[in-house]
């Protein structure tokens, strides 16, 4: 059988493999003849790495130690880890949200990549108005050093509550991939970008508890009537880094079951086009977050009793 794919002996590298969409992702690399570089802070369940590094991504040291380990040459990288904000202040959600993805791209994949080579990002639904709010991403997208990103997103980290770091660090990635491809793609390396809709994973609890149910979270996932799963997540990351899609770059891939289409079509209510630094809706929305957490707490606590 012909193999299309092309992805027999390349050297892919992915981060946040030992749960949901990157831990799917690494599975079908493997399937499809990979040697696969996975990258997470948990230790996987999944086996057959050609290597796995523990490697803390809000850390840039842990990223210098990791790519000490991986290969010289690389073929395909795959930006997956990720995390919500609903249980990591803001500088950790997004130095690995965003910083990480930045910091790796131009300081390895631009020197060790070669014509032929491709990253895909995940960023998320939740981030797809970036194009709407390129004036509040500038400062931090044309960030070149990992220093720069802190010192411009610092003000940022103390007023906003640490799920809007997850908005405005997919709008930044969102951003950054479509400018990087511009960069990349003289260099005969192409970027794009993932954008999932709800999904199945270790980080649905997280998504359930912000929506108030899981019915809320379903709404969340267009047409479909369910949450995707982490291999139909999969399945377009491998695809867009494959030599199937060789004349693809620089493109936003929502996998959402017609959600976006819904909301284009003005059928449904896009509650994604808020402001992600404005100081009043951060301080409105930190006010109202720490309200529901109230709730919940006293909720649970009712239950316990
Ligand atoms: N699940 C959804 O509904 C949904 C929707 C849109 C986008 N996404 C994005 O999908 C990507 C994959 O997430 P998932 O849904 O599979 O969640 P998940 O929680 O199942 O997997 C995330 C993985 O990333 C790893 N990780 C988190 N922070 C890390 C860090 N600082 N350093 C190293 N590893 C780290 C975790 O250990 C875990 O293995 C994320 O970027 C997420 O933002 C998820």
């Amino acid at each position: 059988m012909k193999d299309y794919f092309g992805y027999k002996d390349k050297i892919c590298v992915v981060t946040g493999v030992s749960s949901g969409m990157g831990e799917a992702t690494a599975k079908i690399l493997m399937e499809l003849g990979a040697k696969v570089y996975g990258l997470d802070m948990n230790s996987p369940k999944l086996k057959g790495f050609t290597s796995f590094i523990k490697c803390n991504l809000s850390h840039k040291k842990d990223i210098d130690e990791a790519f000490k380990i991986i290969p010289e040459k690389i073929d395909s990288f795959f930006g997956v880890a990720g995390l919500s904000g609903a249980k990591t202040d803001y500088r950790t959600t997004f130095d690995c949200n965003y910083t990480a993805n930045m910091y790796i791209t131009l300081k390895y994949l631009n020197k060790r990549m070669s014509k032929g080579g491709s990253i895909v990002y995940c960023t998320s639904t939740a981030g797809q108005e970036w194009k709407k709010f390129k004036r509040e991403q500038n400062k931090v997208v044309h960030s070149k050093t990992w220093k720069e990103v802190v010192d411009n997103t610092k003000k940022l980290a103390n007023i906003a509550p640490s799920t809007f770091a997850y908005m405005y660090s997919k709008r930044c990635l969102s951003q950054f991939a479509c400018e990087q491809s511009v960069v990349f793609a003289k260099k005969g390396i192409r970027i794009n970008n993932v954008m999932p809709g709800s999904t199945d994973t270790g980080m649905k609890q997280e998504f359930q508890d912000m929506v108030g149910s899981e019915e809320g979270l379903i709404a969340e996932a267009g047409l479909a009537g369910r949450l995707a799963t982490s291999k139909e997540m999969a399945f377009p990351m491998v695809f867009l880094n494959s030599e199937m899609a060789s004349f693809i770059s620089g493109i936003d891939l929502a996998v959402d079951y017609d959600d976006t289409c819904l909301k284009e079509l003005g059928l449904k209510k896009n509650l994604e086009a808020v402001s992600a630094t404005n100081p009043i809706i951060c301080a409105i929305a930190k006010k109202m977050l720490n309200k529901s957490a109230n709730n919940m707490k006293a909720l649970n606590a009712g239950k316990e009793n």
